[in-house]
């Protein structure tokens, strides 16, 4: 039955997937425009450092758990330690994937309606058009609802297909397109007149931005762009092979996403700057503002063409492993066919993404604990489901999981190297922990940072 698991062909296919989930929307939407509410480079060396110190033991942590038992996130810990509890981390899991599915969908929808309107008509230069052109869209009850099936669809597509000749083989295409495209958009970025100005602002580092509430949110966003803390990482390592250096991935995996996000950062703050626009625009950046200077910019068309697609492209090859979490929990668990269960995870994502999109406009007085089901499903997955399930991952790998069994599966059997082991097992058990902790405490109101 092991045997007959599905896998990734090589140790690259294996890169490039997890790469393809941890960069998303996250990277190109959400992070440009907190670092420019945030403060530019205090934000980013904040979550450069969290990345590095705190990510990345967890992301090792995932990978350990995935790998070793070759089983989704729930049968991970049924087979790691049996006749406990800890198999709630796999529940966990297939709820913050619904959660996030049902927002992140919708957001991809939008990517496929401003792709078509940059090439269709363009774009007004006036603020006020578009500002309330975008929220006539987003509050409109059908064509938010349509794009964002499509989107779902799309994303379902391939996860049937498999791993190797699904998820894989579509990462190898678009992902290096992916990466060619935002390099072109940041290239474009550094020769915009005035671009200095937004170079400084990346780069140029004003210490006084650094508080905790600014803390709270790089170390937030550095989970979520990385695909932490719900079992993401998890289910893609379970179809490793035994021989991969899964240190290697994973570092490798930090690194391409802190460089996404700079490239991000780097193809869209300078134009926002050249423009004479303020940075902290907050969500609305790449849908009001950026279509704004893109159309006053000579073939700003097409250039908002390429950064819409390769939006579009970005939140696609992370929505299909939110999809494949749930799917390979139905497929190992329930003994679900592979295509029963992607219809079964997407017809659910379709549901609760239409609700989302809904609470935008009509739907928009139904509220639980005082959010929408946009904003419910958000704040539940950011800021409640990530860092309980990171802080129980760490604390599974730092005190529960032999030492032993940690250096055996990080050296793939003693193939390879494991430098740092005892510096990642101090961050697993003592600092991790405490970090998270604070997280959760003040996101979820007990702790008032800020
Ligand atoms: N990391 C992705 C992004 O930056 C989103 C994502 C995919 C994700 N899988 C996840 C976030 C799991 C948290 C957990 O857009």
């Amino acid at each position: 039955m092991q045997n007959s698991r599905d896998q990734f062909s090589s140790q690259f296919g294996v890169l490039v997937a997890v790469v393809g989930s941890a960069v998303g929307l996250g990277n190109i939407w959400r992070f440009p425009y907190l670092v420019g509410v945030y403060g530019g480079a205090a934000f980013i060396i904040m979550y450069t450092v969290f990345v590095v110190v705190l990510c990345l033991p967890l992301m090792f942590s995932e990978f350990i758990i995935g790998r070793r038992t070759q089983r989704n996130a729930f049968g991970a810990f049924k087979v790691l330690a049996p006749g406990t509890g800890w198999w709630g981390i796999g529940v966990l899991s297939v709820v913050a994937s619904i959660c996030i599915l049902a927002f992140f969908c919708v957001i991809g929808g939008w990517t496929i309606e401003y792709m078509i309107q940059s090439i269709m008509g363009g774009f007004s230069t006036d603020h006020a058009v578009l500002d309330q052109k975008f929220d006539h869209f987003i509050t409109s009850p059908s064509r938010p609802i349509l794009w964002h099936l499509l989107f779902v669809v799309l994303s379902a597509a391939i996860v049937v297909a498999g791993i190797k000749n699904g998820i894989e083989k579509y990462n190898k295409i678009l992902m290096p397109l992916l990466f060619l495209m935002i390099v072109l958009l940041a290239v474009w970025g550094l020769f915009l007149p005035g671009a200095s100005q937004g170079l400084a602002f990346l780069f140029k580092p004003d210490f006084s931005k650094i508080t905790a509430g600014s803390m709270m949110a790089a170390l937030g966003q550095a989970f979520f762009s990385l695909s932490l803390g719900m079992g993401c990482v998890i289910t893609y390592a379970s179809y490793a092979k035994k021989d991969h250096n899964i240190m290697k991935v994973g570092s490798y995996t930090c690194l391409a996403d802190v460089g996404f996000s700079l490239l991000a950062g780097i193809a869209i703050l300078p134009a926002v700057f050249s423009f004479g626009v303020a940075p902290n625009e907050g969500p609305t950046l790449v849908f009001v503002i950026l279509p704004r200077i893109f159309a006053q910019l000579p073939f700003g068309a097409i250039l908002a063409f390429i950064f819409f697609v390769s939006l579009l492209i970005a939140a696609v090859t992370s929505a299909i492993s939110l999809i494949e979490v749930i799917t390979a929990y139905f497929v190992e668990e329930l003994k679900l066919t592979r295509r029963t269960a992607v219809i079964i995870t997407s017809s659910i994502a379709a549901v609760f993404g239409c609700l989302s999109s809904l609470s935008m406009g009509v739907l928009k007085d139904v509220t639980i604990f005082g959010y929408g089901f946009f904003g419910m499903f958000e704040y539940l997955a950011s800021n409640v489901l990530l860092p309980i399930g990171g802080l129980s991952i760490v604390i599974f790998i730092g005190w529960v999981l032999k030492k032993n069994a940690v250096k055996d599966e990080l050296s793939s059997g003693g193939l390879y190297r494991v430098p740092l082991l005892g510096s990642i097992m101090f961050i697993l058990k003592f600092i991790a922990p405490i970090a998270i902790s604070l997280i959760l405490l003040n996101a979820i109101g007990f702790l008032r940072l800020f």
